[in-house]
């Protein structure tokens, strides 16, 4: 069978530095507030607090989520959320309303003691990016693990998720580096 993402090959074998990614796109686009999906222990979550001034957690595993409360307990500048990622992303958006925001959409079931949807499917990136798009239209998205945009599990692939960005957001970039897809709007420079 062809590889449905030969087209972004040469980039998907570049795997790791994701904090530091994530770090420079808050700093180029000057946004302060960090949204994560998929908080598992909590490590990105901790690592941002040095970037960003609010940062906000996702995590539909109950006992992880509870976890990540205990080792957050008493700081303010972290917000944890149990549930559904876009379903929380619904709720939570409207109150964060104008204000630039990164994503780092991270929620997806990864086997041992991550949590997947009761439908079985293993990434809920499309219903996430519809809630970001319709409520955040000015915000800053990065999608973790490229290389699992194959068109299994629930997955689409890398041109499939290209072809629906673009649909919504045709004038956004969407790029693919170092297992990382980046969308956002142009820059101007
Ligand atoms: C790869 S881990 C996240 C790693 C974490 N962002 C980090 O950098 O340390 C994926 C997490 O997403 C969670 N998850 C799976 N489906 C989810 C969903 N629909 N909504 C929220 N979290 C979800 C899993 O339980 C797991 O903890």
């Amino acid at each position: 069978m062809s590889n449905p993402n030969a087209e972004f090959q040469g980039e998907l074998t570049h795997v790791g530095g994701e904090q530091t990614v994530i770090a420079e796109y808050g700093k180029r686009f000057q946004i302060d507030t960090f949204i994560e999906t998929g908080t598992y222990h909590g490590n990105t979550t901790a690592a941002m607090k040095a970037h960003f001034s609010e940062v906000y957690s996702i995590e539909l595993g109950q006992d992880l989520f509870k976890e990540c409360q205990g080792r957050f307990a008493g700081d303010p500048q972290v917000h944890l959320y149990q549930g559904n990622s876009s379903d929380v992303l619904r709720e939570l958006l409207p109150t964060l309303a104008g204000k630039r925001l990164l994503f780092w959409l991270d929620a997806h079931y990864s086997y041992g003691d991550t949590v997947c949807l009761p439908s079985g499917i293993h990434t809920p990136i499309i219903q996430e990016l519809d809630a970001i798009f319709t409520l955040s239209p000015n915000s800053v998205v990065l999608i973790d693990d490229a290389r699992c945009f194959i068109g299994k599990d629930g997955y689409p692939t890398l041109p499939q998720l290209r072809e629906y960005v673009v649909q919504k957001m045709p004038h956004w970039v969407f790029e693919v580096k170092g297992d990382v897809v980046r969308i956002h709007e142009r820059l101007i420079c």
